[in-house]
């Protein structure tokens, strides 16, 4: 098991990244990540996420161009699309897409990858490009890539206090 305070630590200290270094993510790297993705618990484990690694640049820069609060996607080495099987499990696709799309977060915060989930897209265009259909559910496409520059400084989160309730 891992050290609770380390994994604290580990928690706050990721940010969201929004800068990469041209250099192409090791195999050995993209598969933990996609290793943490696919270890994500499920709804009655029906596991409905489906992983599509854009690798190829051009199709990179062409997909970047429908993230609307995302453009810089574009100097990624790599996105990875996080698709939910909606047929597979009609009720927690959301849930299952978005918890898979954080243990890949965090797996690559812990390799010195970072990432930025991409929430802001034309998803009609963005699913059109990956050959998606109506039982298809785009979550984010997330670029990854070694941090570039400063690691961003830390984000604001409201207190304990504000957001704990005890009954
Ligand atoms: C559901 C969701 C959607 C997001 N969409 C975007 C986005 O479209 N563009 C962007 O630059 N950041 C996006 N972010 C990143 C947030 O802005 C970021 O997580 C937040 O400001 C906290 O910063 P931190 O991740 O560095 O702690 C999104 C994050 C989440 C969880």
């Amino acid at each position: 098991m891992i050290n609770p305070e380390e994994f604290l630590k580990f928690l706050k200290s990721r940010r969201s990244i929004r800068n990469f270094l041209d250099k192409m993510i090791a195999d050995k790297d993209l598969e933990m990540i996609l290793e943490a993705g696919r270890w994500t618990p499920s709804a009655f484990n029906r596991q409905p996420c489906q992983f599509i690694v854009i690798k190829n640049n051009e199709f990179l820069q062409e997909i970047s161009k429908t993230a609307i609060w995302g453009k810089f996607m574009k100097r990624a080495p790599i996105a990875i699309a996080i698709v939910g099987k909606i047929k597979t499990s009609p009720k927690w696709y959301i849930q299952d897409t978005s918890l898979a799309s954080m243990n890949m977060m965090l797996m690559a915060w812990s390799l010195g990858i970072g990432t930025c989930w991409i929430g802001s897209m034309d998803r009609e265009k963005a699913k059109e490009l990956l050959s998606l259909g109506k039982d298809d559910f785009l979550l984010t496409i997330l670029p990854f890539g070694y941090i570039k520059g400063n690691i961003p400084k830390p984000t604001l989160r409201k207190p304990i206090e504000q957001i704990k309730k005890e009954i």
